[in-house]
């Protein structure tokens, strides 16, 4: 499989609330990163993959991941100041021109092998594929002072995953276009779409949650203990 693996774990992660940043958190003993590395290590894409690290932490990080993974070629690389610009220079760390990007946030640590593969896959067919689940819950567009504005049809509606998957010179490009115009995405599917791209919905599913407050970390340590992660 010609595919190459990026995590962004740049982020500081100030909505957990802890003094390190999110991804070498501790759950269940082991880093965030770690778990997260884990469910692609079946797909053989741990090796030569990429982690965007924020600046100063790429020490701790680097010895994380070869305690976990010796032998293992993973990059560790700074990210930037938003996750665009994380996503960004993980690209440019990048030397081959070919094949597809994987890219999958380091705070989403239950997503499952076969998800990654449908996604891939999809990729390769139509040029770029995100994951993503259907909308549960109606959702209420507001105006700028709380009064309901519009109720989007729901059976339309689907909540943003990772992982999103794009062939390497569409991303490449994207990027670029996006740079030069100072435009700013809070995830690559939107990017290459505003570029003109197609993009692929794979259904993924509530387990593959994104960690981001206290609660959320203690429900991920609950479904491990549990051994339903
Ligand atoms: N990320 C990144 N570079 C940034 C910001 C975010 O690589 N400058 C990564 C995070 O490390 C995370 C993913 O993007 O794996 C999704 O971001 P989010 O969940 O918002 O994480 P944080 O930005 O760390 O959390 P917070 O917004 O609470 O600070
Ligand atoms: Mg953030």
């Amino acid at each position: 499989m010609n595919a190459h693996l990026l995590v962004p774990a740049a982020g500081l992660g100030k909505r957990l609330l802890r003094s390190e940043p999110k991804a070498l958190v501790l759950l269940a003993g082991e880093p965030l990163l770690i778990h997260t590395l884990r469910r692609f290590a079946p797909l053989g894409l741990v090796h030569n993959a990429i982690v965007m690290v924020p600046l100063h932490h790429e020490s701790t990080f680097r010895a994380a991941i070869d305690r976990a993974f010796p032998g293992a070629h993973v990059q560790v690389c700074p990210g930037g100041a938003e996750r665009q610009q994380s996503v960004a220079r993980g690209l440019d760390a990048i030397a081959s021109d070919h094949g597809v990007v994987v890219i999958h946030d380091a705070a989403r640590p239950f997503v499952d092998p076969e998800t990654i593969r449908e996604a891939i896959r999809e990729a390769e067919c139509h040029g770029a594929a995100t994951v993503a689940t259907p909308c549960a819950d109606t959702i209420l567009q507001a105006t700028q002072d709380h009064f309901l504005e519009d109720t989007p049809d729901r059976s339309r509606l689907w909540a943003c995953q990772t992982p999103q998957v794009f062939q390497m010179d569409l991303l490449r490009e994207a990027h670029r276009l996006a740079a030069k115009e100072g435009r700013a995405y809070t995830d690559d599917a939107t990017l290459v779409l505003r570029h003109g791209a197609k993009v692929r919905i794979v259904a993924g599913s509530p387990k593959n949650f994104k960690v981001t407050t206290p609660e959320d970390l203690r429900y991920a340590e609950f479904l491990i203990k549990e051994g339903s992660a």
